[in-house]
């Protein structure tokens, strides 16, 4: 059976173009994100790639949506073999004292609690597969943005997430990666949106990476995103990884 593997955000961006590597892999793809008519773009581009593919659209703060989906992999494809929870927003972006409650507290659920949610109900078809999940977390874990607080607070918290699913489950392989500085619509909403609450010299930074083509196309990061998720080795789980290490950029030049 090719495996099968999840990934959340598939809609556009570095989600989408997982997908597609994925299914030049010969992984049959199960797609999340919101939007129904987004996420169809990528499911029509998977079958003229000849690759199987089930769309969801959910909202994966939601959690009887996400047990849903899980149950719905396992009725369609019969096994579960990755997760990958890659969906994930800025906003707010506003600084701690001028944010809005609501917005951030749905900033956490969207970047840290969806992931809990799907990790946990995925567990059990993942232990029987000795499966994978790759979480796609940030730089921002790492280092302070300003006026981005709910983000950094969720990547850092998804990264050490990822440390505690890799001990507490020996048989599935849990990685966290960073996927670098991507041409994606999230890039676009810091430039645009940023611009109104960032200081200037942090803004300045994201508008020269795109004016100045720093920003990786999405298909480079996905390539790495994807190979971890069919092939990185277990000794690797509780890892925070970089897209661009060369093992496994070579590595995935070799094998998705
Ligand atoms: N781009 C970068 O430079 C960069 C850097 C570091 C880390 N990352 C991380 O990489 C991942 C992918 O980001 P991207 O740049 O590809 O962003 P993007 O283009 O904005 O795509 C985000 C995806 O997540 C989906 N999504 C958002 N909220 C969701 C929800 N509540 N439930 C289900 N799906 C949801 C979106 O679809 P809908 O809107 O239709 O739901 C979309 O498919 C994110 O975790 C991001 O934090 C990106």
């Amino acid at each position: 059976m090719p495996p099968v593997v999840i990934i959340t955000g598939a809609s556009r961006g570095i989600g989408a173009a997982t997908a597609e590597w994925l299914t030049k892999a010969g992984a049959n793809t199960v797609l999340i994100g919101r939007r129904r008519e987004s996420l169809l773009q990528t499911e029509n581009e998977i079958k003229l790639m000849g690759g199987r593919t089930l769309s969801l659209a959910i909202d994966i703060a939601n959690s009887t949506d996400c047990q849903k989906s899980i149950q719905q992999c396992l009725d369609q494809f019969g096994q579960l073999d990755a997760l990958i929870n890659n969906a994930g927003i800025v906003e707010p972006l506003a600084t701690i004292a001028d944010s809005d409650p609501e917005e951030w507290r749905y900033n956490i659920e969207v970047n840290l609690v969806g992931a809990y949610y799907l990790s946990k109900a995925a567990i059990p078809a993942l232990r029987q597969q000795r499966g994978r999940i790759i979480n796609v977390s940030s730089g921002a874990g790492n280092h302070a943005i300003q006026a981005a607080s709910a983000y950094c607070a969720a990547k850092a918290a998804l990264t050490h997430f990822t440390r505690v699913l890799a001990a507490e489950e020996p048989l599935l392989t849990a990685i966290a990666v960073r996927p670098g500085v991507v041409d994606t619509q999230m890039q676009t909403t810091i430039r645009c949106e940023g611009s109104k609450t960032m200081p200037p010299d942090q803004i300045a930074y994201y508008q020269n990476l795109k004016y100045e083509n720093e920003l990786a196309p999405p298909s480079v990061p996905a390539r790495s995103i994807a190979w971890l998720a069919l092939r990185s080795p277990s000794a690797w789980s509780g890892r925070f990884v970089n897209y661009d290490d060369p093992d496994i950029i070579n590595s995935a030049k070799k094998s998705v």
